[in-house]
């Protein structure tokens, strides 16, 4: 890096800077712990799953110093997801040596909500910010169905609300809107928000599921859902954060509460993109719209030092795919790429 100041206002890296071709830098890791889900979403989940051996998996020390590497290359927050993350045990301790790397600014999970009401306090104390909580319907019926399980959905609005009891900071739910299924809860979401004072997003929904069951015509743009949202509750919207797929709103009336849409299909946002994902079995994706992975696990299970590890993965982010624009104007199409539990949403 030049000597021109920057060392004083704490913009020194202890490696050069994550940057792909089209200039864009790393400045959010998304790490899948595992693939394992005790839930079959049947937008997510195959219905016979195989999971990876578990001696492919990545050891918490092995996602701890890939993420200290990364974060002497930029990155400042880091997301846990899976699979379900808390199908790994002991989580929190993964978190607790997350907290210890100084860049580090937030560290947040996604998580099904099952095992969160016993395990909140622990991940808080810990150091875990943010919960955002998967729920895909308000009628316990229906959710148990799309989730594929049965007798679960008392106790993921139990974890819900301990979440919040605890302290978390933001507590959010995600809510994947299809066609036929959930698109008439749209504003029984837009009220939950609003009467518990949530940030709910409504996630479009993507060919990554495990069935190949997703079509275009389920999808439910962003747009269709602010309009059924404001045909009640006029909304505001939010700046846009920096690298985000979200658009939040407001609610017009002042009440709390937000909304957010994530429109990955139909508004995707690449171009300013900061994501950089670690799958459970130690690969680098840059892009979840690309078939691009690079194995990282191999280079630091064969005795590999931090330089080499920083160099494998900054040749392997600069070659990050351009984005869903560019796939739709060279295949008018987005495909099915990997499905969502072994990518880490
Ligand atoms: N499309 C959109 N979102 C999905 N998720 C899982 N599969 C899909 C899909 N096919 C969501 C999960 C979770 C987040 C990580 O991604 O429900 O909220
Ligand atoms: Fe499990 Fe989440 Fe996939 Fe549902 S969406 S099957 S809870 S990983």
């Amino acid at each position: 890096m030049s000597n021109d100041g920057r060392r004083n206002v704490g913009l020194e890296h202890k490696f050069e800077p994550l940057q792909d071709r089209f200039g864009r830098v790393a400045r959010k890791l998304r790490v899948s712990v595992t693939d394992r889900c005790n839930f079959r979403c049947n937008f997510c989940m195959p219905v016979k799953p195989v999971w990876l051996p578990k001696s492919e998996i990545l050891t918490y020390e092995e996602i701890a110093r890939i993420a200290r590497i990364l974060a002497g290359m930029g990155v400042t927050k880091i997301r846990l997801s899976g699979g379900e993350p808390l199908m790994r045990r002991d989580l929190d301790i993964l978190v607790a040596m997350l907290k210890e790397i100084p860049e580090v600014k937030t560290i947040a999970m996604t998580t099904n909500g099952f095992h969160l009401a016993e395990m909140a306090e622990r991940l808080k104390r810990a150091g875990l910010d943010g919960v955002t909580v998967s729920l895909h319907s308000l009628k316990p019926e229906r959710y148990e169905e799309v989730v594929g399980r049965k007798g679960v959905f008392e106790r993921v609005t139990e974890g819900l609300k301990v979440a919040r009891e605890v302290g978390f900071n933001p507590v959010k739910v995600n809510v994947v809107v299809i066609r036929g299924c959930n698109d008439d809860e749209i504003l029984d979401f837009a009220e939950l928000a609003r009467k518990s004072n949530l940030t709910v997003r409504f996630i479009e929904y993507m060919p990554f599921d495990g069935r190949k069951f997703w079509r275009p015509e389920l999808l439910v743009s962003g747009e269709e859902i602010l309009q059924v949202i404001e045909s009640i509750y006029p909304l505001v919207p939010l700046p846009r954060e920096h690298g985000s797929t979200a658009q939040v709103y407001r609610f017009a009336d002042g009440v709390e509460g937000d909304i957010g849409v994530i429109t990955s299909m139909t508004s995707p946002f690449c171009s300013d993109c900061d994501r950089i994902r670690l799958t459970a079995d130690g690969k680098i994706v840059p892009c979840m719209f690309s078939r691009d992975e690079y194995d990282v696990k191999s280079l630091l299970r064969s005795g590999a030092t931090d330089e080499e590890i920083a160099s494998f993965i900054r040749d392997a982010f600069y070659r990050k795919f351009a984005g869903v624009e560019s796939l739709l104007r060279e295949h008018k199409t987005i495909a099915h790429v990997r499905p969502m539990y072994q990518l880490g949403g």
